[in-house]
């Protein structure tokens, strides 16, 4: 399985602190933001890995990263999104990459308390199809929403202004190939971007998404309050934990 971090889009909710910097750089307690992401794939045995970046400053991506030594890898992947596509969007460019395998997705700005060894041990088992995690929330209206009947995945929505449950899908996905094909089929959204949610809803339309909850702490870091929050959570308990 190849792992594909998406560390694009010009964090606009960060202005000013991403006017001369990606959001992904900037620290969360000791480390930049992209350090957690990366051991969270390591963590989970996957250690080819892609990162598609954006915006003005991703050579500093090559600068702090070189081929990953720090982190045992000998060697890591980039690509460049241009512009502010979607999450999908930067997703089509590991099409690539992924040579037809298995993706483990993970959003840049999401850190985890544990670690995804069980999920992604199940995703394997299940051998095709999509999983995604899922997440106890206060504010689901900010996520990607879950709606479980009968303890059946219903359908995804996309910050819902009335949300269904407090569920958030929190953005580590694992998907088959056919993700790149799914892509090539959406339209843009209201906000003008190509949906990770539409996705995942192509997914449960042809029943074949599972999905499972997600133990320990999960943040964002994509807004003042929650980039705090990450720090705060990190400082507490550290993230990544393997155990
Ligand atoms: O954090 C989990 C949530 O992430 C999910 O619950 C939502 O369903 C999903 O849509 C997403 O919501 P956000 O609106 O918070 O995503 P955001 O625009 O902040 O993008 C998250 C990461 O995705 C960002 O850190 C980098 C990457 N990204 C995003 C865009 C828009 C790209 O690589 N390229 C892009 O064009």
């Amino acid at each position: 399985m190849k792992g594909v971090i998406l560390a694009g889009g010009l964090g606009t909710r960060l202005f000013p602190l991403t006017k001369i910097t990606n959001k992904h750089l900037l620290p969360i307690y000791d480390r930049p933001m992209i350090y957690y992401p990366i051991q969270t794939l390591i963590n989970a045995g996957i250690t080819d890995i892609m990162i598609v970046t954006g915006g003005n400053n991703a050579g500093d991506f090559l600068r702090l990263l070189g081929n990953g030594k720090e982190f045992g890898l000998k060697h890591i992947n980039y690509t460049y999104q241009e512009g502010e596509g979607g999450i999908a969007d930067a997703l089509s460019l590991a099409e690539y990459f992924a040579e037809d395998e298995p993706v483990c997705v993970v959003l840049g700005d999401n850190l985890i308390e544990k670690n995804i060894v069980k999920a992604v041990k199940d995703f394997k088992k299940q051998g095709e199809g999509a999983k995604i995690l899922l997440k106890e929330v206060p504010d689901p209206e900010r996520f990607g929403v879950a709606e479980i009947k009968n303890g059946k995945l219903a359908g995804i929505e996309e910050k819902p202004k009335y949300p269904k449950s407090s569920l958030a899908v929190i953005g580590i996905y694992l998907f088959d190939a056919r993700v790149f094909r799914i892509v090539k089929t959406l339209k843009p959204s209201d906000r003008g971007e190509l949906e990770i949610t539409d996705v995942n809803n192509a997914y449960v339309k042809m029943k074949a998404m599972t999905w499972e909850m997600l133990d320990g702490w999960w943040t964002d870091a994509g807004t003042f309050e929650s980039l705090m929050r990450a720090a705060m959570l990190v400082s507490q308990t550290g993230a990544n934990n393997t155990k």
